[in-house]
């Protein structure tokens, strides 16, 4: 039977998505500088195992093989993410050439096999200079010293890289890194939240204004997750949990990007909270971008609690459990999220009604589930329905006016999925990380399949 392929608009870029500190490893390779991510994965109870990711894909060296493979799969782009401290050690000061080298060759040999890179300039691993000299983002100088960064970055690549993210997820960095501590820098307080979300928000408006002085014809967006909220219960208690964990997890990033504000409800429950803000920081942050970038891996739900400071609400669900499992019918991935497909089509729809129909991206999606490779190949038919089932709804969300323009399979490759170590698996190609020998899994055959009839269907 031929299989079930969702139909896209000619042009679609299809691509394939991972991060520097996750695949890179060569951690203190050609004068690179210690990230947070470094010290924290050094630090003895932080991941999984005490696993670092000192090695992780050996990406930094291995880089031509997964070229070849993204090839062979057919990609459009490849969306990786520049390391800072490899650009500039300590954060500021001068560049390192070779790591200046490195993102140029990784760059030309992309483009050479028809592939165009699309850079994040921040995906987590902040020189650990930074952390330790000024709090990283808890100070408002890091929007000015990062949009430096990006500077060196964007200028020496240019000629040849057209497509920038500035921040990816805010809204995690500032959460899990220093309210709940489960990722770098590993902090544990309330109050860090706003100000590290707002100095981050900031830092995307800073790198945006330099990367259009730069011009050379740039596309520049930013990276939010998305997780839409639905109330646990009928109550009236539960919705409004439902409404104020909307706005905390979702609306506090794509409102300012996207409207210039903060949910005013949401700053009303949390004041106490909320940073000192500046004439010009909302103008900043809300410069037009030309696309939205979203990552959708599941849904959440949220009841009231009277325990929770300021915001009263809970939400459930998303706990990293040990196995995947099913519950009425229903399957949740190794990372214990619920596959809820239809999420996305109602992030997009959200994303059309609400906030005026940007273009948007689909920067990251994707699920981990226990696969094992066995002769001849890796079977994960749980990942190929994961991807169906989402392509499927980006491809409705599409035919009903949705602006989406691409799609990014998180992850190209297993990787060093943070606090969780090698343990989880998001990649469509199998890593075996003591040989670091590649095997594209039949969810990555499916992607290339999938790629090969949308081209076909294209001419
Ligand atoms: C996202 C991150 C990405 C990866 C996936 C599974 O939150 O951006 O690096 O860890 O989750």
């Amino acid at each position: 039977m031929a299989p079930d392929f969702p139909v896209f608009p000619n042009g679609f870029v299809f691509g394939a998505a991972s991060s520097a500190y996750q695949v890179e490893g060569a951690w203190n390779a050609d004068g690179k500088g210690p990230s947070i991510w470094d010290a924290f994965a050094h630090t003895k109870g932080r991941i999984r195992q005490s696993q670092t990711g000192d090695v992780a894909c050996d990406h930094y060296h291995r880089y031509p093989d997964d070229i070849r493979l993204m090839k062979s799969l057919g990609l459009d782009a490849y969306r990786g993410s520049i390391s800072w401290p490899r650009i500039i050690p300590e954060g500021v000061g001068k560049p390192n050439p070779a790591g200046m080298d490195f993102y140029s060759r990784l760059t030309d040999a992309l483009l050479e096999s028809g592939i165009t890179p699309w850079w994040t300039l921040f995906h987590w691993d902040l020189p650990l200079a930074l952390q330790r000299r000024m709090g990283g983002f808890r100070s408002r100088d890091l929007a000015g010293i990062f949009a430096d960064y990006v500077e060196v970055v964007v200028r020496s690549l240019a000629d040849r890289v057209k497509h920038w993210i500035t921040i990816n997820e805010p809204w995690e960095y500032a959460f899990l890194g220093h309210v709940i501590g489960r990722w770098a820098p590993g902090l544990r307080n309330p109050f860090l939240f706003f100000p590290v979300l707002h100095n981050l928000l900031r830092a995307h408006g800073a790198a945006l204004q330099r990367i259009r002085a730069i011009g050379a014809g740039a596309t520049v967006g930013v990276t939010l997750s998305t997780m839409p909220v639905f109330p646990a219960s009928g109550s009236e208690r539960d919705l409004e949990a439902a409404r104020i964990a909307d706005e905390f997890i979702n609306r506090v990033d794509f409102d300012p990007v996207l409207r210039g504000r903060y949910p005013d409800f949401l700053l009303r429950r949390a004041r106490l909270l909320v940073p000192k803000m500046l004439p010009g920081d909302l103008e900043s942050i809300s410069q037009p971008i030309d696309f939205i970038g979203i990552n959708y891996y599941t849904r959440d739900r949220a009841r009231h609690a009277w325990y929770v400071p300021f915001l009263k609400a809970m939400v459930a669900g998303t706990g990293v459990v040990d196995r995947e499992f099913e519950r009425d019918g229903v399957p949740y991935t190794a990372t214990g999220q619920e596959v809820y497909p239809e999420g996305l089509h109602r992030a997009a729809g959200v994303l059309r009604d609400e906030y005026g129909n940007p273009p948007v991206v689909i920067t990251e999606n994707g699920a981990a589930f226990e696969d094992r490779p066995e002769a001849g190949g890796v079977r994960d038919p749980k990942r190929t329905a994961y991807l169906q089932a989402h392509l499927a709804q980006a491809s409705n969300a599409i035919r009903e006016g949705c602006d989406i323009r691409g799609y990014f399979v998180w992850s190209l490759m297993d990787n060093f999925e943070w606090s969780e170590g090698t343990a989880k698996r998001f990649g469509i190609v199998h890593v075996d990380f003591a040989s670091q020998r590649r095997v594209v899994k039949d969810s990555g055959l499916w992607y290339a399949d999938l790629i090969r009839t949308a081209k076909a269907r294209d001419r």
